[in-house]
């Protein structure tokens, strides 16, 4: 069976007692930690910096770190979240002048890279990188915030790049951040998702256990139906 993996955002934690709720979200089977960087400048909000993901590292959490940037710049921060531990360094092509100078610089510090599409972001900007992408991330929400509704435009979007990803035969995740849901994510599965961000539909439920038992079962049944 093909992996899915469910990567907690944990702007929907209680930040009051962050390491603690890593360690819940993991034991309760998440996969990676999706770290969401906000500066008020590219989104209209503020979230964590790099000082944040040390910490979780000196609580011993050890899993893949996923960082989002939203941002504007982003170059100098590369270095600082590598340094603190960060595993795979995503940004938005909007938000730097140099997009392939930006992905040397993340694969130079060590991290896996990743480009993030807006809703409304073309993927022309794949055209001329793909060969140096681990990731792929499209955004099913306006970034900023947590708890938005699921874009439907972005089913067809997640098809498209399945296509562009299989034809290059490369191996790059396809990440689907904003909105996501037990309710949705077996028709996301579908369309060729294989990282899955979830915040609030993960933290607003008070058994994480449960709710990720939940979870894989859908996705379970969405790759029954994909191959039947
Ligand atoms: C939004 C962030 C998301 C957010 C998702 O800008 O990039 O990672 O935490 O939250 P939910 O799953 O609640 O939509
Ligand atoms: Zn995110």
């Amino acid at each position: 069976m093909k992996d899915f993996l469910l990567a907690p955002s944990i702007l929907s934690a209680d930040f009051s007692r962050l390491g603690e709720e890593v360690n819940k979200v993991l034991s309760a089977g998440g996969d990676w930690i999706h770290f969401d960087v906000m500066d008020n400048h590219y989104v209209p909000n503020l979230s964590m910096g790099p000082m944040i993901l040390k910490s979780l590292r000196n609580y011993n959490i050890t899993v893949p770190i996923d960082v989002h940037l939203m941002t504007k710049p982003v170059d100098n921060l590369i270095p600082q979240f590598a340094q603190a531990g960060a595993n795979f360094i995503t940004f938005h092509p909007e938000s730097t002048d140099h997009i392939d100078r930006t992905l040397n610089l993340i694969k130079e510090h060590g991290c896996k890279a990743g480009l993030a599409f807006n809703p409304s972001t073309s993927l022309h900007f794949l055209d001329y990188v793909i060969e140096k992408l681990d990731l792929i991330l499209l955004m099913s929400v306006n970034p900023g915030f947590g708890n938005q509704s699921f874009l439907p435009l972005t089913i067809n979007k997640l098809r498209e790049v399945r296509k562009r990803i299989d034809l290059s035969l490369l191996d790059i995740y396809l990440e689907v951040d904003g909105g996501v849901k037990l309710e949705n994510i077996s028709e996301i599965a579908c369309s060729g998702a294989n990282v899955f961000v979830i915040g609030s539909g993960i933290f607003d439920y008070p058994d994480y256990h449960r709710i990720i038992k939940n979870i894989r079962q859908e996705l379970k049944y969405s790759h029954f139906n994909s191959i039947h």
